[in-house]
């Protein structure tokens, strides 16, 4: 089966080569081809290049279509999700509008601890088809790599549960998904008194089965004030390891939390959220192989000051974006939402927010070299947009449907 797209006004993110990471000044640069084409063999890029060079006679039997006006560029790789859950939070989003913060509703037993009471009352497959629906919706804003976490069960059974669900979303998922073992996003009401008699269960108990089942790539903890502490992060991430689960972090969204540095020191594959980061931070990351990934869609909803994503670019840091879908601090599916806030207002160009969500997407989900890039043999991902005057238009128009089509091959 072969699919030849023509007249492509620019086709983006090409390589002769998989690029793994882009870091610093390298983020500015997007190589595009304008006046392309494009050629997909069986799901995979065959082959691309100017229309100068495009010989219709050798694709006789390949269906053409022309893409006059419109631009191509790869696929995201989101790296940061909680799509599984049950239940929205909208009466929190009517307390927060009244002037309590994150850290208030959490003290007082909601935020995460509400959507663990849900859904441990919500069946496995309700939840399938819950977080089916929502990655579905992601597909259509152009997603083609997720990484999803679990960490709204807090008790094996529940973890289990919902690493379950997970499993069966990257079995049938149309795309490639990642899981992620958060047991430690909150502690649990059951430990609400005893915060290290929670790490001992998932340090003793569910890492151990998780590991048994195979249910999880990635091993995360809420190291921030009010959560995990730093101690209490080192005892996660080191049993993780041990289970061959890489660590991916949140660190750093309400304070300096000490996140970021003992993710690096744990060989993470991101540290997430960074809201707030100094020097130290900056200078444990520059290093390391750790990606800085920053999560606007977060720092909206909450209100809070954006991770100084700009900054740490100049400083010559890879940084990644992710969506962070989930129904407490970033209820939205919208990718294109979040380029337009990573460019709005943390100060990304738009080609800078382009490949942190793709290529360094890609490496902040362990997928580096194969996912958010345009390269002859690798799988065919790639978004279609609408005939726009340029690629900046994209972010620009932030609440316009600027994609006529997502081409996804897993
Ligand atoms: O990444 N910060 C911690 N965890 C999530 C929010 C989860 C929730 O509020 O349900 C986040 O923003
Ligand atoms: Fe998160």
């Amino acid at each position: 089966m072969k699919q030849v797209y023509k007249n492509i006004k620019s086709l983006m993110g090409v390589y002769d080569a998989p690029v793994e990471r882009l870091k610093g000044l390298e983020m500015a640069i997007v190589p595009s081809i304008d006046n392309a084409f494009l050629v997909v063999e069986d799901g995979k890029i065959a082959d691309f290049g100017e229309m100068a060079r495009f010989d219709v006679s050798s694709y006789g039997d390949a269906t053409v279509s022309d893409l006059s006006g419109q631009y191509v560029f790869p696929a995201f790789a989101d790296s940061h999700t909680h799509i599984v859950y049950a239940g929205s939070r909208e009466l929190e989003y009517e307390d927060k509008i009244r002037g309590l913060s994150y850290a208030e509703i959490a003290k007082r037993g909601g935020g995460i601890l509400n959507s663990a009471d849900l859904l441990r009352r919500t069946s496995e497959d309700d939840l399938y088809e819950m977080a089916m629906e929502r990655l579905m919706r992601c597909v259509e804003g152009g997603t083609a790599a997720m990484e999803i976490k679990s960490g709204y069960g807090l008790s094996t059974v529940d973890e289990l549960k919902m690493l379950r669900v997970i499993r069966r979303m990257k079995e049938n998922a149309p795309i490639v998904v990642k899981s992620n073992f958060l047991a430690a996003h909150a502690f649990p009401r059951e430990y609400l008194t005893n915060h290290d008699g929670y790490v001992d269960l998932i340090v003793n108990e569910m890492i151990p089965q998780v590991a048994a089942e195979d249910l999880a790539d990635f091993v995360d903890v809420f190291c921030d004030e009010g959560f995990f502490t730093v101690p209490q992060t080192e005892r996660i991430l080191r049993a993780g390891v041990e289970h061959s689960m890489r660590p991916k972090i949140h660190a750093n969204e309400l304070a300096l939390s000490g996140g970021v540095q003992i993710g690096v020191k744990y060989g993470a594959l991101s540290v997430d959220h960074l809201e707030h980061v100094g020097i130290d931070e900056r200078n444990a990351l520059r290093d390391s192989k750790t990606m800085a990934t920053v999560l606007p869609g977060a720092a909206f909803f909450l209100g809070m000051n954006y991770a100084p994503a700009r900054e740490m670019i100049n400083d010559g840091l890879a940084v990644a974006v992710a969506s962070d879908y989930n129904p407490g601090s970033s209820p939205s599916a919208s990718m294109k939402f979040v380029l337009s806030l990573a460019s709005i207002k943390m100060r990304l160009l738009p080609v800078e927010a382009l490949n942190a969500a793709t290529v360094n997407g890609a490496c902040a989900m362990g997928l580096a070299g194969e996912y958010g890039q345009i390269v002859k043999g690798l799988k065919a991902n790639f978004v279609i947009t609408k005939p726009m005057p340029s690629y900046a238009y994209f972010p620009y128009a932030y609440t316009e449907n600027l994609i006529d089509k997502v081409v996804i091959n897993k």
